[in-house]
């Protein structure tokens, strides 16, 4: 790739040409958790823009430019009453759709207020997360994923700050054979101690660990298939005995991922720029069975996260915790048990940008490669002012999307983990509501 190809398709800032496309779509702004609290009022860093999200005494959710229209002061100071965000300044109020309903130092009967728009953007709050539009003209459908379908007790969303460009933080995410490399344990763990981590469980229905599948069989067959969200990541793996692990993975056009996190739950993650060189992971986790033990999960992820601005304790500050000791023994990496951390550094290593002019595909990549095709189009259609793809809802189960682990006869193939995924939809208890 030329260098102008990789500034195309990696900077994000207002003008730009991906930031165009991601402005298309429907962005996480913040987690709802971070509005707790007796004054529901944050700065938020998004696509490049400094902005602030509020929620006014009527509960709507507005994410307005951070400078005040009058004359460039920090709203996030700004007082929370009569409908809107008063600036402390001279007083001008705004409401969440960005009307200026008061000036009250200009003379009595001033009309200048009906002249003001302060920049203000759309907000929805699903799962979670509160949502935001950014883009020009009409905002797509909201997507109708598993995750947005379960109710609030079988959902968990966190997120975390990674310090490097978004698209490398998606593609590690759409890269499949890592995981039997970066995330590999030595030893495996009792799965019973598996809640809330990824790849500790057994895979499928069957005794195996899976961290042992990725270690031991660690040179995945990957293909992708167009999807009406993005592309579907099959990556198949040949056990002993005519068996095959199939784990469905996807891309969900243009930022975001949903992949299997233990036999009852799946994670839908978003990389959300914050700016071109820093970045938050948006996940929700969604159960299939059992309502979500929030407070576990929470809990889990805060002994790794300093708050307001959930960073990660680990990072380039401390070599993301490196151990030559542990490398030696336990991990591949060295760098703990914590898979997030091995992601954070495999990603933030690559530099604040990747350069991706030095880079060299292998047949592992094809879902990256997949990908940039697609956002290369995108880009494209953006500046010609054509239509976006993946902007409409789709049906169930396909919208899912579909991400499980399986186990079955190589003979089986798509009917294998069609079969897995109708079983644990027809186990969940919401899953009926939205069949009918
Ligand atoms: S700068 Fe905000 S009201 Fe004057
Ligand atoms: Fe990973």
């Amino acid at each position: 790739m030329n260098r102008e190809d990789n500034e195309l398709i990696t900077r994000i800032g207002p003008g730009s040409a991906a930031g165009a496309v991601l402005r298309q779509y429907w962005q996480p702004a913040a987690l709802v958790d971070e509005l707790d609290g007796p004054r529901p009022v944050r700065p938020v860093t998004l696509l490049g823009e400094s902005l602030v999200l509020f929620r006014d005494e009527q509960g709507r959710y507005g994410l307005v430019d951070r400078r005040c229209s009058h004359r460039g002061a920090d709203l996030c100071y700004g007082r929370l009453e009569n409908g809107g965000l008063r600036c402390p300044f001279h007083g001008w109020l705004f409401d969440v759709d960005g009307h200026c309903l008061e000036q009250p130092a200009e003379p009595e009967g001033s009309t200048l207020h009906e002249r003001i728009r302060h920049r203000a953007y759309p907000c929805v709050e699903r799962g979670g997360i509160i949502f935001a539009y950014l883009g020009e003209g009409e905002p797509p459908a909201f997507p109708d994923f598993d995750c947005f379908r379960a109710p609030d007790s079988h959902t968990f969303a966190f997120k975390g700050q990674w310090d490097c460009n978004w698209l490398q933080a998606l593609e590690i995410g759409i890269d499949p054979a890592h995981a039997s490399y970066l995330h590999r344990f030595f030893e495996d763990e009792d799965p019973r101690d598996s809640y809330g981590k990824q790849f500790r469980a057994s895979a499928a229905d069957t005794a195996i660990p899976l961290t042992q599948v990725l270690r031991d069989y660690a040179r995945p067959e990957i293909r992708t298939e167009p999807t009406g969200y993005g592309l579907r990541i099959v990556t198949t793996r040949r056990l002993p005995q005519e068996q095959t692990h199939y784990r469905i993975t996807n891309l969900v056009f243009p930022n975001a991922i949903a992949i299997p996190m233990s036999g009852d739950m799946t994670i839908t993650q978003w990389h959300v720029p914050i700016d071109d060189t820093h970045c938050f992971w948006y996940s929700i986790f969604t159960s299939f069975d059992a309502p979500v033990d929030r407070a576990k999960m929470r809990a889990q992820r805060l002994e790794r996260h300093t708050l307001p601005d959930y960073r990660p304790t680990a990072g380039r500050d401390n070599d993301w915790g490196y151990s030559p000791d542990e490398q030696a023994t336990q991990t591949y990496t060295g760098m703990g048990m914590d898979i997030n951390v091995h992601d954070q550094w495999a990603v933030e290593s690559q530099g604040a940008i990747q350069d991706r002019t030095i880079e060299h595909l292998g047949r592992t990549d094809v879902a990256i490669i997949a990908n940039r095709r697609l956002l290369r189009a995108a880009i494209q259609a953006a500046q010609q002012s054509a239509a976006l793809p993946f902007r409409t809802p789709l049906a169930a189960p396909d919208s899912g999307p579909v991400a499980v682990d399986a186990i079955g006869g190589s003979e089986l193939g798509e009917a294998c983990w069609r079969a897995l995924d109708a079983q644990r939809r027809d186990g969940a208890p919401w899953w009926a509501g939205v069949r009918a």
